[in-house]
């Protein structure tokens, strides 16, 4: 049976993501062989996973002896990886967490197939590439999926569950109850840009700077706004700097070209204009805060009625995104609001979060901005008009 619990676990990347998934399938009880075409990259990956390892058991959270058990089970090739993968020879599912680049996913890919047993699957964690163009490189392409983890891996629990046109869909309820049998919340996704979570939280900082751009508020006003009204656990800004400007602008981008433009996703010139300066965020010192040594914290300007217009806008955006994702059908109701949730830590599944206000008021808040800007970036979503127009609700 494909995706048997005792099985091996291949995992090909061992950066950010590649040793947090090895340390999610060891934690679950698998064996696994990490892999990195790198030098020194899984050993790295092993020594940051015992250094995570003994906080856990620092913290009671962990005994020492399950943590050992944990660590041995990790098999972190010590040689980089070339063209043998012998190593995966007897593997019932691989996940690949290489850089995102098609063409060394393809190539990885190509050269894994033959390398692993017929009834193996094969995983791609890929963030902006469709799984479709990952897995056109196999023969046997129905064994390829998606397999979607947030970082940090083996602290966010959600994991995306990605087919394809052409994947044998007998594996989906099997991958599905892996990712829950690895403690994690799974969700199906279809394959299409960003997912559910990169596509419906770009207006969290799309919407946020465009409110910046037009002056109605300053950075920590936005922030606090999100923060005191939205019950956000970071403001927007905070967000952006923390992620990176850099990883922010290249997802806003991909998923705004991936959409053949539709200008909801437009990215922004003030993003741009960060990253041309360098100012990547936390990593680099400065973004839209500065953290450099004795630079002091900007105060937000604590007026309600502002904070109100922020709040409104971004949710109203927010939420118009979960509606379309409803609408294409990107994910059913109770996922969408679940990858929100379980991925990037909202206080409330947005369609909840409608339902809560009033999908009605949420509607007449879009065409109120829709009416203003006459732009296209604030229509409402077809889904939004059909459950807000006659008092509906999406959860009854
Ligand atoms: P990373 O740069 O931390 O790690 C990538 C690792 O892959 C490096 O150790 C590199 O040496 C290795 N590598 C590169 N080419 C290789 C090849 N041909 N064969 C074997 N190893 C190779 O990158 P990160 O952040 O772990 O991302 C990996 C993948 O996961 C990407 O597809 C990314 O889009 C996706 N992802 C990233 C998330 C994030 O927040 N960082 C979240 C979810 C998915």
């Amino acid at each position: 049976m494909p995706l048997d619990h005792g099985m091996l676990v291949g995992v090909i990347g061992s950066g950010a993501m590649g040793s947090g998934i090895a340390q999610v399938a060891a934690a679950a009880g698998h064996r696994v062989v990490l892999a990195d075409a790198n030098p020194g990259a899984t050993a790295k990956a092993r020594a940051n996973i015992e250094k995570g390892m003994e906080r856990e058991v620092g913290k009671g959270r962990l005994t020492r002896d399950a943590a050992d058990a944990l660590i041995a089970r990790i098999d972190a090739q010590p040689h980089p990886l070339g063209d043998n993968l012998s190593a995966f020879a007897s593997c019932g599912l691989v996940i690949e967490a290489i850089v995102e680049d098609l063409a060394a996913k393809q190539a990885l890919f190509r050269k894994l197939e033959s390398a692993v047993p017929a009834d193996a699957v094969l995983a791609t964690n890929t963030s902006s590439l469709s799984v479709a163009s990952v897995a056109s490189a196999c023969t046997e392409s129905q064994r390829v999926l998606g397999l979607h983890f947030f970082n940090p891996a083996p602290v966010l629990p959600l994991v995306e569950v990605v087919p394809w046109l052409g994947v044998d869909q007998s594996l989906m309820p099997a991958a599905h109850a892996l990712m829950k049998h690895w403690g994690k919340t799974p969700v199906f996704a279809s394959d299409t840009p960003g997912f559910i979570v990169n596509r419906i939280a770009r207006p969290f900082y799309g919407e946020s700077i465009r409110i910046l751009e037009e002056g109605i508020a300053d950075v920590p006003t936005i922030d606090w706004a999100m923060k005191e009204l939205g019950g956000f656990r970071m403001g927007p800004f905070e967000l952006m700097d923390f992620i990176g400007n850099d990883v922010n602008y290249a997802v806003t981008r991909s998923v705004f070209e991936s959409f053949f433009y539709d200008p909801r996703y437009k990215p922004s010139l003030t993003q741009r204009r960060l990253v041309e300066a360098g100012f990547l965020g936390r990593k680099s010192g400065r973004g839209y805060y500065d953290y450099r040594d004795g630079a002091a914290m900007p105060a937000p300007t604590k007026d309600p009625a502002v904070a109100q217009r922020v709040f409104e806008r971004v949710l109203a955006m927010l939420i118009n995104e979960a509606a379309d994702a409803v609408l294409m059908r990107v994910a059913s109701p109770a996922d969408i609001d679940l990858a929100m949730t379980k991925g990037v830590n909202y206080p409330k599944g947005l369609l909840a979060w409608a339902d809560a206000i009033g999908v009605s008021k949420v509607l007449a808040w879009l065409e109120a901005l829709q009416d203003e800007y006459g732009e296209d970036r604030y229509r409402p979503s077809p889904m939004l008009k059909r459950v807000g127009r006659f008092g509906g609700a999406f959860f009854q």
